[in-house]
């Protein structure tokens, strides 16, 4: 089947699509964004999070047939052209990547709490990330980035 979906605000379509495959699977292999992380494909590690219709979902877990006509943003459309997004700034001036497996899922988890909360507890974003894990277990930094991006976001607002 073809798909026909919104991408990081670009009209794409996909052909020979089969039923059964993710969006995930769409994304990385069929639209060449690798951004978002195909960890477990089962919906725990949130490593392939992206927005769908601005709601943060795993990929893993979405149909490819459930997004035609839908929009979704990836971590690729998160920058302003060469402007890195206040999260993905954070993340890089923090050190907060090792290997950078669970990075995009984090980042559009972290991107989507901060739209929601301007300056969050730092109990609401161990709640909001609770759903990313990071094998490589840099949650210090991680939380330092998020929130650096808050007041980053909050000055430039
Ligand atoms: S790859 Fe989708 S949640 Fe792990
Ligand atoms: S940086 Fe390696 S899994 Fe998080």
């Amino acid at each position: 089947m073809r798909v026909n979906v919104t991408v990081n605000g670009e009209a794409r379509e996909a052909d020979d699509v089969w039923e059964g495959e993710s969006l995930l699977y769409v994304l990385r292999e069929r639209l060449g964004l690798p951004g978002s992380k195909n960890a477990c494909e089962q919906g725990e590690c949130g490593s392939c999070t992206v927005y769908l219709d601005d709601v943060p979902v795993c990929s893993c877990l979405v149909a490819a047939g459930q997004v035609e006509g839908r929009a979704v943003r990836t971590v690729e459309g998160l920058a302003d052209g060469d402007q890195l997004d206040p999260v993905q700034q954070s993340f890089v001036d923090n050190g907060a990547v090792q290997c950078g497996f669970c990075t995009p899922g984090l980042v559009v988890a972290a991107h989507d709490l901060l739209n929601r909360v301007a300056q969050p507890s730092d109990e609401e974003i161990r709640e909001a990330l609770a759903g990313n894990l990071c094998r490589c277990t840099g949650y210090e930094k991680i939380l330092d980035a998020v929130r650096e991006a808050a007041v980053l976001k909050g000055g430039v607002a």
